[in-house]
């Protein structure tokens, strides 16, 4: 039987958790000798390109080397698309694979649908342009004004297969008229990702390198509050940065706050001439926490940032992914932002949406290191959506025509 040949596509850092269960889930369907064997090609965009934004992921995930590396870096929303696109396409003619599996909903996820959705395969191949395949579709946050929400409604309309991992997302997308067998309830990717890798974590040393300990329920001690931010939205308008700021340092005099700074947030606080309020680290060692000030670092590995979602007692962040990760560690999340594309964080899981005034922030972190979550995780965020993800591709691949 002919193998399926697979492209698939990452770009960005949230990408490489989710494209990590992708791979394993192949190498288990090709030694479990199903059939048809599917023949994988690995692309990375080069949107993010730093070793810590890129190859520490691929090293701590052991995401083999990308076959393919477009290498187009940073640029406005406009270059960055149009460089992908013209490097992916020359990449997706010469190797014309039968399905394109693109995920999550960064600037690379939407090139590539986009190029893959109008290319046509030269005769005499039968299909005359890949099957695309979105992994996290139908998220929706229904705010514009997000670079993401574009990505998501661009690349779902030009997918033939839709995996979700929760069921706004197919409510979302009936509504938006797309028909039911498209849609596939699989879980999530980068669940799957941070159980299997749950373990390899706790062996991180980064606690103890950063001279913080474990919160623990038992000793009713709060250790430390973990906080990201790199939304566009929050860092690149001064008085959005500046109100957000205030709240995390008012915050800081209560529990010492370990805040991993994102390239483009260390860019704006260079800009916007913030640095007084940052304790920086430019090394992960012993910080002195006896300093009421927000404390960075570089950003982290996989692994590393992990261990210290694991054992925060809170987490202040404006990241998607973060919402669905402390949701099954349990641990308490305060999001910044006003909206979430991921409900669910909220009604079944450990999130609470803050917006980003002071007052607002600083409430809703004093309620939530309060309290101590045990919840269920949602439907199907069970370490297998990689495997059902796979299987519905092999079984329908085999059904469809090859030319649309
Ligand atoms: C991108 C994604 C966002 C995702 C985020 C995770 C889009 C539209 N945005 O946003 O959805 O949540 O990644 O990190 O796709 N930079 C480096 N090194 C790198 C990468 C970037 O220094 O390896 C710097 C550059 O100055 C760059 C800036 O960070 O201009 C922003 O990077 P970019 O990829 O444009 O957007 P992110 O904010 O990272």
């Amino acid at each position: 039987m002919k193998p399926i040949k697979m492209m698939a596509v990452a770009g960005a850092r949230p990408n490489f958790m989710k494209i990590a269960s992708i791979v394993t889930a192949i190498e288990a369907h090709n030694q479990s000798q199903g059939n048809p064997a599917i023949q994988r090609i690995l692309v990375h965009t080069g949107q993010h390109y730093d070793e810590q934004m890129s190859n520490a992921f691929f090293r701590d995930l052991g995401i083999p080397k990308p076959d393919v590396d477009l290498e187009v870096g940073s640029g406005s929303h406009a270059q960055q698309t149009a460089e992908i696109m013209k490097r992916f396409e020359g990449v997706l003619l010469r190797e014309a694979p039968d399905v394109l599996l693109v995920v999550g909903d960064v600037n690379s996820t939407a090139a590539c649908s986009l190029v893959a959705s109008k290319i046509a395969y030269p005769p005499p191949l039968e299909r005359t342009r890949p099957l695309i395949a979105h992994v996290e579709a139908g998220l929706r946050s229904f705010d514009r004004s997000m670079p993401e929400e574009i990505n998501r409604l661009v690349t779902d309309a030009l997918s033939d297969f839709l995996f979700i991992t929760e069921d706004s997302a197919a409510q979302n997308l009936k509504k938006e008229g797309v028909v039911e067998r498209k849609i596939h309830w699989v879980g999530n990717t980068m669940v799957d990702t941070l159980l299997s890798h749950r373990a390899k974590a706790e062996e991180s040393t980064i606690l103890s390198r950063l001279g913080l300990k474990a919160s623990s329920e038992t000793d009713n001690v709060r250790q430390y509050a973990l906080v990201t931010l790199h939304r566009p939205s929050n860092v690149d308008s001064p008085k959005t940065f500046g109100g957000i700021l205030e709240a995390l340092s008012t915050l800081a005099k209560k529990i010492p706050i370990l805040f991993p700074v994102h390239p483009r947030t260390a860019n704006r606080i260079r800009e916007f001439g913030l640095e007084a309020s940052f304790r920086f680290a430019n090394e992960v060692s012993a910080l002195d926490f006896t300093s009421a000030q927000i404390h960075c670092v570089p950003p982290l590995g996989y692994l590393d940032f992990l261990c210290l979602t694991s054992h925060a007692s809170l987490v202040l962040t404006d990241s998607g992914g973060i919402q669905e990760e402390t949701t099954v560690l349990n641990v308490p999340c305060v999001t910044l932002r006003e909206n979430t594309e991921r409900p669910v964080t909220v009604s079944r899981g450990t999130n609470v949406l803050a917006g980003t005034r002071k007052d607002d922030i600083l409430r809703r972190a004093e309620e939530k290191l309060r309290e101590s979550p045990k919840n269920q995780p949602p439907k199907y965020w069970d370490g297998r959506a990689g495997a059902r993800i796979i299987e519905v591709l092999v079984r329908e691949l085999g059904v469809m025509p090859s030319t649309q």
